[in-house]
């Protein structure tokens, strides 16, 4: 059985792997048909992501059909299509036993801390496995990056009118746009970057927009756009530990910032004038839990989330390793790139 392996920091090769063995109990064997790219896989291949190893199979955003099921398995039966959540959790650890398996102490995420789905076929627990008759496979490997920013919606939980800010328009952040919509609170976007902030008011309907050149000037024009309120609710999807300290001056009294970029680099921030007087609530949000998955699929089913404008690169397994270079590159334009195997 093909795979392809990331043998080590900008060197993917084609290896031939054993079989995968018969399900157990509460399991599933899956062949993989898409395979989506995001920041984690491009960081991963740059040698910059600090939780991956090497060497690794990567693909943890699949779409992914069910060849047979263990015993007990009731969630989903041979011939389901399928999304996959692929963090790995205990099940026994403290914050497993309260439902937060997003961020079990022991979490391994498919495809990062283990090998993951750039193969023809693995066997992962069933629970894991959310199957819909009607998205289509490139939608099934979408539903992970979306939950990211379902997640970190749900954390800062907007009101309908309220300001939201979105600081940054990567993939994760137009994930987290997608949520603010639906939420019904009013969306401001801000990002350094004036292509991605193009691409936000022509593709995701975004109507407010603030480039930032990092010299303060956004402070005022979010103060203009907010009537002077500033962000009830801000989510930092940078990944930049300025913006990351500089956001908690973007949120208004009793704002909640919520980070759902990761640095490892530490964020400093005034704690008197500005988080202790406006009483802020800060944030962190990891992954994503099951009925963010759940909830995805139907609001895709249903039409309330169009994946049309994310689907920007396609390559079969065998183009990957030659076209994958180049989608790092900025003017490739990369929202989503899937990766086919038929
Ligand atoms: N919470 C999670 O579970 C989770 C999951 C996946 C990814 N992430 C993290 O989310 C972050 C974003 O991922 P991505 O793939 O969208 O990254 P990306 O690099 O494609 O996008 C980041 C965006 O932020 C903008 N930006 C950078 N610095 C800025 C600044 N100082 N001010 C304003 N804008 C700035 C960039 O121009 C870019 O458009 C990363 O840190 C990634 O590790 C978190
Ligand atoms: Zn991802
Ligand atoms: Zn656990």
């Amino acid at each position: 059985m093909k795979a392809i392996q990331l043998e080590k920091p900008q060197h993917f090769r084609t290896i031939d792997l054993a079989e995968p063995a018969a399900p157990g109990a509460g399991e599933a064997l899956v062949r993989v048909h898409r395979v989506g790219i995001c920041g984690t896989d491009y960081s991963g291949y740059l040698g910059k992501m600090p939780f991956f190893s090497y060497p690794r199979v990567p693909g943890h955003e699949l779409g992914v059909e069910v060849m047979a099921v263990g015993e007990g398995v009731a969630n989903v039966k041979p011939g389901d299509r399928c999304s996959v959540e692929p963090y790995m959790n205990c099940q026994h650890c403290f914050p497993c036993r309260r439902g937060n398996g997003n961020c079990c102490e022991t979490l391994k995420v498919l495809g990062v801390m283990m090998d993951g789905g750039l193969c023809e076929r693995f066997v992962l627990p069933a629970r894991k496995l959310h199957p819909s008759a009607k998205l289509s496979l490139d939608q099934l490997a979408l539903v992970e990056t979306l939950a990211i920013g379902c997640h970190a919606v749900n954390r800062g939980h907007p009101q309908p009118g309220d300001n939201v800010l979105v600081i940054g328009a990567g993939p994760i952040g137009l994930s987290v746009i997608e949520f603010v919509k639906l939420s019904g609170a009013r969306c401001i976007v801000l990002d350094l970057n004036p292509q991605r902030l193009a691409f936000c008011r022509e593709k995701m309907g975004v109507k407010h927009t603030i480039l930032s050149p990092g010299d303060g000037s956004e402070l005022d024009e979010l103060k203009q756009l907010t009537d002077g309120a500033l962000a009830q609710v801000a989510i930092d999807a940078t990944g930049s530990h300025r913006s990351m300290g500089a956001a908690l001056g973007w949120c208004g009294f009793t704002g909640r910032l919520v980070y759902v970029g990761i640095t490892q680099q530490e964020v400093t921030f005034p704690h008197a004038p500005v988080m202790h007087r406006r009483e802020l609530t800060l944030l962190a949000s990891r992954n994503a839990l099951p009925p963010d998955f759940t909830r995805i699929i139907k609001l895709i089913e249903d039409g309330k989330i169009d994946t049309q404008p994310w689907m920007t690169h396609h390559a079969t397994f065998e183009e990957m390793i030659g076209v994958f270079p180049g989608w790092l590159k900025p003017e490739a334009g990369v929202i989503k790139a899937l990766v086919r195997l038929e």
